[in-house]
């Protein structure tokens, strides 16, 4: 199955190099709208093929879409990062316009395509590639709960001195300050979180997860790429390989979880047809209230682009 993933920046080109280590597909096409970026990196990556032992052929095309013909996954990471005197609603008008650009061009040459949105605000974004691919929310969906939970988990190894392989998490919600981690759905090989931590270590690392992207902005004036290029690629390699893993995923609920027309990060089973399955954890008061809250900061960026799109 051709993977296309648009955007040749930090993330996108982390997840092209990381779905060719794992040979997720034979052919990758790696496009950006900038000169040479694309094609410069997918050779750059193309020479680690030797050196890691696989076969996957990497291409960078500029702008080409004809290139992309035919992919059964595509991943947007196209779009800018908030920057310094930007507003929330300037970063919202900028990114929409070229992920539905992207949306356009991708669901024209491969519209059995399944979507996967990585651009900020993640999920506004996913929404507005809903919006424009007109095919099946099955297929559209955002990366963000990978991400936040690898950071949640590694977060906890390091305070517990214990493999993250062995912690297994669940976080609902909006990607951002707002998101809802679940130590009541979090265990270490089966151990339930809160026996193992007291509760004031507990509370400061979902803080902490909470910020995370910001405390990776505070350090490196950028945001980051390796862990959610990653994820974005975890999620290929659910769908690709049929897997059916269950992951937190931003997700368009109708009915779920007592909400409706919202992408909001829930957890799905991922596979050959995209989203199969969104799971309804029962919440308890706490985390119902967090989960509304969440909702209701997503549902106000929703709305924002919402005004955009009727002018
Ligand atoms: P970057 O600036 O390194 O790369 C973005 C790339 O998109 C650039 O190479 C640019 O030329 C390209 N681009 C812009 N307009 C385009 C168009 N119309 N068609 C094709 N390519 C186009 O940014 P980075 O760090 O890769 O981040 C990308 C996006 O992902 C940002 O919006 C960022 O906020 C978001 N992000 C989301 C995360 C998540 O958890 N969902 C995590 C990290 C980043
Ligand atoms: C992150 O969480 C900023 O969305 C970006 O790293």
């Amino acid at each position: 199955m051709k993977i296309t993933v648009v955007g040749a920046g930090n993330v996108g080109a982390t997840c092209a190099n990381v779905i060719a280590q794992k040979e997720l597909s034979n052919e990758v096409i790696l496009l950006d709208i900038k000169e040479g970026i694309a094609e410069g990196k997918s050779l750059d990556i193309w020479q680690t093929s030797g050196i890691n032992n696989y076969d996957t052929r990497v291409t960078g095309v500029t702008n080409d879409y004809t290139k992309t013909a035919g992919s059964g996954v595509v991943v947007i990471t196209s779009g800018l990062p908030r920057k310094p005197g930007m507003s929330r609603d300037d970063l919202i008008s900028t990114n929409a316009a070229i992920v539905k650009s992207v949306t356009e061009n991708v669901i024209k040459h491969s519209p059995d395509a399944i979507i996967i949105v990585v651009s900020n605000p993640l999920d506004v974004m996913t929404y507005c590639a809903y919006l424009t691919a007109n095919i099946p929310s099955s297929k559209v969906m955002g990366m963000a709960g990978i991400l936040d939970t690898a950071r949640y988990r590694a977060f906890l190894a390091e305070a517990l001195d214990c493999s993250p392989k062995d912690i297994s998490a669940m976080l609902l919600g909006g990607h951002g300050d707002t998101m809802v981690p679940l130590p009541r759905y979090t265990t270490v090989s089966g151990i339930p979180v809160t026996e193992l931590i007291d509760s004031v270590k507990l509370d400061a690392i979902v803080d902490r997860t909470k910020k995370g992207g910001g405390e990776l902005v505070a350090l490196m004036g950028t945001s980051a790429w390796y862990a959610p290029g990653a994820a974005a690629a975890q999620m290929v390699e659910s769908i690709v390989r049929d897997q059916k893993r269950i992951f937190p995923v931003c997700a368009w609920l109708q009915g779920e979880y007592g909400m409706n027309d919202i992408y909001l990060g829930v957890p799905v089973v991922l596979g050959k047809n995209g989203i199969e399955k969104i799971i309804e954890l029962k919440l308890n008061e706490d985390e119902t209230t967090l989960l509304k809250d969440s909702a209701k900061a997503v549902k106000e960026v929703m709305n924002v682009l919402d005004e955009l799109n009727k002018k």
